[in-house]
């Protein structure tokens, strides 16, 4: 039967890989990629990066797939399920023809698999339509909101409190049942619409990499300069990736 692996490579420096990834790493033969376009190159450089400094076996391979783009106008959810539907009939097409039967297959995941990823949905998709048989193991990562906490040197959570993880479209006012939100894919910065007095944010683009960029305090003192800064980053790169924990109060104290 064909194996996949699905291995959390953490989400920047190649040193956030687990002795567990590393052990997965070795096992595959074919290692599936989706190019995200020029402005991307540089995470799959890092995703070959990683396998050239820690796959000791000679003779595997990449197999590269474009990825298709997600509508950016209309219904959200079902741009993002029709994205979903043509990455499953690539995924397919590749463990179909990309992959022999007693072979081992992985798939290179940034962060963790189970934060804002659809590899697991779309490879639990495949199974269900019964067109392919395969088993699958998951492999964690470490994810960009441990690696904003550690670079920032913070904890998540309020002691005993919840935590709270969204994307930034949902975010139009600070929840009242919160003291501590970690907010992601926030192309439109919504933390500048927070007028909330006492809110404190942990900011943290390119996180673990060469490029990184952290910002602390107040949010009312340095919203202005985070919204500089990343636009000059995004300017500068073509792209950005951040991710920020908003607390009431500083997160340490
Ligand atoms: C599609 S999600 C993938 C999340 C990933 N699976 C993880 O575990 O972090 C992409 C979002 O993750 C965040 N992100 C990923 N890597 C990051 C990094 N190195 N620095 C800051 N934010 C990052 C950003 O909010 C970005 O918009």
């Amino acid at each position: 039967m064909k194996t996949l692996l699905v291995i959390g490579i953490g989400a920047g420096d190649p040193d956030y890989l687990t002795l567990q990834a590393i052990a997965a790493l070795n096992r595959a033969s074919t290692f599936f990629l989706f190019d995200k376009g020029t402005e991307k190159d540089s995470l799959i450089h890092l995703r070959e990066t990683i396998c050239a400094r820690h796959i000791r076996q000679a003779d595997y391979r990449f197999v590269t797939a474009p990825i298709p783009e997600r509508r950016r106008e209309g219904d959200y959810r079902q741009a993002v399920d029709d994205l979903n539907a043509a990455k499953q009939a690539l995924m397919e097409e590749m463990i179909e023809h990309e992959l022999a039967d007693d072979e081992c297959g992985a798939f290179l995941v940034w962060g963790d698999p189970a934060l804002y990823d659809s590899t697991l949905r779309i490879l639990a998709a495949i199974r269900r339509d019964g067109r392919l048989d395969f088993d699958y193991e998951v492999i964690p990562g470490i994810s960009s909101v441990q690696a904003l906490a550690a670079r920032h040197r913070v904890p998540l959570n309020r002691i005993g409190q919840a935590l709270e993880i969204t994307p930034g479209r949902h975010l139009e006012r600070f929840p009242a049942h919160l003291d501590s939100l970690v907010v992601m894919l926030d192309s439109h910065e919504a933390y500048r619409r927070l007028d909330e007095p006492g809110l404190h944010i942990y900011w943290g683009a390119y996180v673990g990499t060469a490029d990184e960029i952290l910002i602390a305090g107040p949010l009312q003192e340095v919203a202005e300069e985070i919204h500089r800064v990343r636009s000059a980053a995004r300017e500068e790169h073509g792209w950005i990736m951040d991710t920020y924990l908003l607390c009431r109060g500083p997160a340490d104290a």
